[in-house]
């Protein structure tokens, strides 16, 4: 018999232990949470499905290399190992330490760009976005159509669109446009994939017109695992040789190691360009530490840099996209709507559809999460006009063609029984829906 399913590949050697909640605690904290799931406290939470990001459960091995720490101002040990892992696992020739993603997107964006710059993106993460506005450029998305519209099942929704970018070049004129923003995978269109053909092509175009590509490289990993099982050609390809072909096709990135790296805080800007490397380690040292930390502990640049490295193996990334498909397929089958195919990090639920009664005005999204939190004590995130956040100029809404509640899934921390309990939460409230 052919063997269908996956395991983890690790055992569990600690636990943490969790509150159980009443209904009707559950209903005093909520409302105390103005029915905000960011302002709920985590002691109030069962299943905690807010995010992926610094959630994730660190390996013994990270544990121990915390112990490692060499926490001296300048030329920490630690941050050697962290450049030889950058360098090793995704290619990239510098590296400057920051706390989290944005620390290395708020330096990228000041030094690349100029006022009035237009910075084209397969969709946006919030503080990318901000970071790239607050530089003076606009963003403009250039995702596909087809990722905007949750129920098409296209295997990489997070591909650019060549002649969306074309007509941008031909618009602006090649000097307006310092970069292309690639995400991988693609955050708030679901957790979407780019493939390594779409990426080709980017690479080709840009080149011709003397265009840089940053590479939003956060969940770089789990991309590479779509491109393994979706892609021709990349079959029997390791998920760590897919990881350092994409990073071959990009001049830098901005890393939030807090994902993929599976460690509770850090990142970093990694760039091929030595004159740009120089002047980001002038800045960090104003807004982050000086440019052997960044703002973080010796001991954290170790768990990073051992993260790194497991991140790319391919038993772990089976089991972690394993998991989270396992979430889709269950919520699928019951005939709730979620954003297909399932992605990368989590289980996305189409809000507009589920309570398709109330107007993006009346945050559908966060009034669903809020619900399942009411049903069960799973924490959940509004991904739609909330996230969307407001015109810098104007201070209106924007309204993405997405509203969503994200089902993240942490890595290595929760089994499936909690998969399971979640699924038949999200049925619970998916069958008082008109109510
Ligand atoms: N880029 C992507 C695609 C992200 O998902 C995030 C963070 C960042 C950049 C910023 O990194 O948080 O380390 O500063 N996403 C988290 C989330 C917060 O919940 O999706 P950061």
């Amino acid at each position: 018999m052919k063997r269908h399913s996956w395991a983890e590949p690790f055992k569990i050697k600690m636990v943490e232990l969790l509150k159980m909640t009443t209904p009707n605690e559950r209903k005093k904290v909520i409302k105390e949470a103005g029915y905000n799931t960011f302002l709920l406290k985590s002691e109030d939470v069962y299943i905690d499905l807010l995010t992926d990001s610094g959630t994730s459960a660190m390996s013994d091995r990270q544990w121990a290399g915390m112990m490692t720490g060499d926490e001296a101002y300048a030329g920490s040990t630690n941050y050697y190992h962290l450049e030889d892992a950058v360098k090793k696992y995704y290619g990239y020739k510098y590296l400057v330490p920051t706390h989290q993603g944005r620390g290395a997107e708020h330096l990228i964006s000041q030094i690349l760009i100029k006022k009035g710059d237009i910075i084209p993106g397969n969709m946006y993460f919030t503080t990318t976005r901000l970071h790239q506005e607050l530089a003076g450029a606009t963003f403009v998305d250039i995702i596909i159509d087809e990722a905007h519209d949750a129920e098409n099942e296209f295997p990489f929704k997070g591909n650019i669109d060549i002649n969306k970018l074309e007509a941008l070049i031909k618009k602006y004129g090649a000097k307006k446009i310092p970069y292309v923003c690639v995400a991988t995978t693609v955050n708030m269109a679901g957790g979407q994939p780019i493939s390594m053909e779409n990426l080709k092509a980017v690479r080709a175009l840009t080149l011709k017109h003397g265009i840089k590509i940053i590479h939003d490289m956060t969940r770089v990993a789990e991309n590479a695992w779509f491109i393994k099982h979706r892609e021709k050609g990349y079959a029997k390809k390791s998920v760590a040789s897919i990881v350092k072909e994409i990073c071959s096709l990009t001049d830098g990135g901005t890393m939030s190691a807090k994902k993929d790296a599976m460690v509770n805080i850090g990142g970093f800007l990694a760039i091929n360009d030595w004159d740009v490397f120089e002047e980001a380690r002038n800045m960090v040292v104003i807004y982050e530490g000086l440019h052997t930390y960044g703002g973080l502990a010796g001991r954290d640049m170790e768990a990073m840099a051992i993260g790194i490295a497991e991140s790319v193996n391919d038993n772990h990334m089976d089991a972690r996209i394993g998991q989270v498909l396992y979430l889709g397929d269950k919520i699928k089958e019951i005939g709730i709507p979620i954003v297909q195919p399932t992605g990368s990090h989590g289980v996305f639920l189409d809000a507009s559809k589920i309570l398709s009664q109330l107007s993006q005005d009346e945050f559908p999204a966060q009034t669903l999460a809020a619900e399942l939190y009411l049903e069960s004590g799973i924490r959940s995130m509004e991904r739609g006009v909330v996230s969307a956040g407001r015109n810098i100029k104007t201070g209106k809404n924007h309204y993405p063609k997405l509203e969503l509640v994200r089902l993240t899934i942490p890595r290595r921390v929760y089994t499936q029984a909690h998969m399971d309990v979640v699924a038949e939460s999200v049925a619970a409230v998916y069958d008082r829906r008109k109510k």
